[in-house]
């Protein structure tokens, strides 16, 4: 136990003590979002232990393992423990990619998403269409299991398709395929991100559901407070935040030093360090960090688009000069602007 206390500060335990994850509050996967830059910066800040990936699609072929390889190096490229998500239809695809990353040696898990509302991924009967059909559930999360070893393996999950009646039987598929834990959206594939009544009373019902197996539990995590009532509400043995990042990426943080019952940090003294280093990533290496969702973007998020310091942002053009980031910098430090929101 003194080992997995040195190793990671607040891991996810299995019922007999193994870690299946080094942190019991950990940033959601955000395809779209986890740009080099946003993971540069929260890596920096010390804003999460590690990441989960956006999905990587499988479809028709196992890729080669340089392409996982390339995938994986996106998000570990600051030293970070790496799970990857995979979305896959193919129980023999979906193992087959396992043994793959596997060989690599370059993950601490592996997740399968069967959880994502986007029309383009469902019409493909991928994602969250596979909700629908808890039997091909049940053979992919078997398949990868079998492949596995002693890396663990969770299944990411919504609460249903249609609706929150269909999650007991998506839990039984998802266990009885082996699966170490389930990270559970509170929505149905069908609802998107509307908001949603009894989200914490339908994550209770898996976690009531998947018994011993560990629940991490997503959905609205905005505030510390809405952590401390899923937690309290679900009985879900940890959580991740993802939206909430955006505008609080010191959240997880926040949400920490709840749990271990030590004082909050200054969440503005930290938003406004994020933003120096944002600012300051951005233009140090412009090629390698503007690529995919950008400073701007990034922004606009964490400031909101009304906000003047947002204004000044938007029409710079962080290729042209390392002193226009340090005036905007040295701009922002008039703290309220970072209030305005
Ligand atoms: C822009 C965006 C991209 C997302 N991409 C993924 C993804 O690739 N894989 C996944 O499992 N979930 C993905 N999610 C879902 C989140 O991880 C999370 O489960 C969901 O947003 C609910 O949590 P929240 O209310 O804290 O945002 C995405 C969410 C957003 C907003």
């Amino acid at each position: 136990m003194s080992e997995i206390k040195n190793k990671y500060k607040n891991p996810l335990l299995s019922a007999e003590g193994r870690i299946l994850s080094p942190s019991r509050v950990a940033p959601g996967p955000m395809e779209g979002i986890m740009s080099p830059l946003y993971c540069a910066v929260m890596e920096k800040m010390g804003f999460a232990d590690y990441w989960i990936t956006p999905f990587f699609r499988l479809s028709e072929a196992c890729p080669r393992p340089a392409r996982f390889a390339e995938w994986i190096a996106k998000y570990s490229g600051g030293g970070f423990p790496v799970v990857i998500q995979l979305m896959a239809c193919r129980p023999e695809i979906a193992a087959e990619a396992t043994s793959k990353i596997l060989d690599l040696n370059l993950v601490c898990g592996i997740d399968l998403n069967f959880a994502c509302p986007s029309k383009t991924v469902t019409g493909s009967g991928a994602g969250g269409a596979m909700l629908k059909n808890p039997a091909e559930i049940e053979k992919i999360t078997s398949a990868v299991k079998k492949s596995c070893g002693s890396i663990p393996l969770s299944v990411k999950i919504r609460c249903g398709y249609q609706s929150p009646v269909e999650s007991p039987e998506i839990v039984k598929a998802v266990l009885a395929g082996g699966a170490d834990f389930i990270i559970c959206h509170f929505r149905t594939v069908q609802e998107g991100f509307k908001p949603v009544e009894g989200g914490l009373s339908r994550l209770a019902k898996t976690v009531e559901c998947a018994g011993k197996t560990p629940v991490v539990g997503s959905g609205d995590i905005f505030t510390p407070e809405d952590a401390s009532a899923m937690f309290r509400e679900t009985g879900c043995k940890g959580i991740i935040a993802a939206r909430g990042l955006l505008a609080n990426p010191a959240l997880i943080r926040i949400i920490e030093a709840d749990m271990s019952g030590e004082p909050r940090p200054d969440e503005k003294v930290l938003k406004l360090a994020y933003f120096e280093n944002m600012v300051r990533i951005a233009v140090s290496d412009p090629e390698e960090y503007l690529r995919g969702a950008s400073l701007k973007e990034l922004a606009a998020c964490l400031l909101g688009r009304t906000n003047p310091l947002f204004k000044r942002l938007a029409p710079m053009n962080p290729k042209e000069t390392v002193a226009a980031a340090e005036s905007l910098i040295a701009e922002a430090r008039q703290m309220e602007y970072l209030d305005n929101k």
